[in-house]
């Protein structure tokens, strides 16, 4: 394997401009205050060809920072990255065509234009040679089933179809490396599946390294082999997503419907009561302090019970406790 992407120290910090009083006071250039806000504090990271990765944490963790950095947009107030051998903020043109990027809050193509006219467009500005790239463009028209509509402007699409335009555009020079920046923001569950789907056939079948900032956990694990958790602009977590599923497994869930609803119900030594109504109660296992066989012990010999069910905690409420205590 070898290293794609190298970040050592890398810090960010952004000067930001308040103003206080009035707003007759504010008006006055002397009330403004000028703050050092840091985004990024020291990350390092290494990511080898072909790897998943997902950089997660919680708004304002630095992860669209990163990639801005790593994609040549933003520089760095201090510290060290080389993405393919290059430095991304000094190589931005030398880099574009090697690194295709999404952002799904901001659309890279031409709104007004078709997707068609936008792949002749990213053609021409990659210099790519004419048959490779009429047959690029095909492919991916027919891989991201994209014929109904690649000849209607970006701007009447449905958020779904444009994001696959948008995909289908940051591949066609066959880039090393794809950055997406929450690729599947206010997608429906369908159109989600359908984007992870090509992003994971691309990474299989050519070798395509991915990098992927999401607060999906759908994302996270159907699509990346490695999870870095980011808090406060400093790697917290950096391991196998399947790990991270085990502390997720590492709590569990009991759903007990209980043939008699119970005023005070008091949950057996090790779990707690997530939610209770009525005869319905809801109870966390930490499997890791109690067996959950005792909890369910327990509940059985003082209650008489309806239906009782186990199951694994959902990955989203572990990432969101990992975030709550700032890491592991
Ligand atoms: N251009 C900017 N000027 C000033 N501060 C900025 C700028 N861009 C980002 N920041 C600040 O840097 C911090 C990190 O922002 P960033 O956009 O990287 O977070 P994020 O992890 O992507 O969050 P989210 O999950 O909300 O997208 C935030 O506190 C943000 O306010
Ligand atoms: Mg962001």
């Amino acid at each position: 394997m070898s290293t794609i992407i190298s970040v050592q120290s890398l810090h960010k910090s952004f000067i930001r401009t308040r103003t206080s009083g009035s707003l007759l006071q504010r008006m006055n250039p002397m009330s403004r205050v000028e703050e050092r806000h840091v985004a990024l504090r020291a990350l390092d990271l290494e990511v080898q060809a072909g790897e998943t990765l997902a950089l997660i944490g919680p708004n304002g963790a630095g992860k669209s920072t990163t990639i801005k950095i790593l994609t040549g947009i933003l520089f760095p107030t201090s510290g060290d990255a080389r993405v393919l051998g290059l430095v991304p903020w000094k190589d931005r043109v030398a880099l574009a065509y090697e690194i295709g990027s999404v952002f799904g809050q901001k659309s890279q193509l031409w709104l007004h234009l078709p997707a068609l006219d936008a792949f002749e467009l990213l053609s021409r500005i990659y210099e790519l040679d004419r048959e490779k790239f009429r047959r690029r463009r095909d492919l991916l028209i027919e891989l991201f089933e994209l014929g109904e509509f690649a000849d209607v402007p970006v701007r009447k699409l449905s958020l779904g179809q444009r994001m696959r335009c948008e995909v289908a555009a940051s591949l066609l020079h066959e880039p090393r490396i794809l950055f997406l920046d929450e690729p599947t923001i206010g997608l429906d569950p369908v159109a989600k599946a359908s984007i992870r789907d090509l992003i994971r056939r691309a990474n299989v079948e050519t070798g395509l390294t991915v990098f992927l900032t999401s607060h999906d956990a759908g994302d996270i694990e159907s699509l990346c082999r490695r999870t870095v958790i980011v808090n406060r602009g400093e790697a917290v977590y950096d391991g196998s997503t399947s790990a991270l599923r085990q502390k997720v497994l590492a709590k569990k869930e009991i759903d007990l419907k209980l043939v008699r609803a119970v005023e005070n119900f008091v949950a057996p030594e090790g779990s707690s009561i997530v939610k209770q109504k009525g005869s319905g109660i809801k109870l966390s296992v930490d499997t890791q302090k109690t067996g959950i066989d005792r909890v369910v012990g327990e509940i059985l010999r003082v209650h008489e019970v309806e239906d009782i069910a186990i199951q694994p905690a959902p990955l989203e409420d572990v990432i969101a406790e990992i975030y709550r205590r700032g890491g592991l």
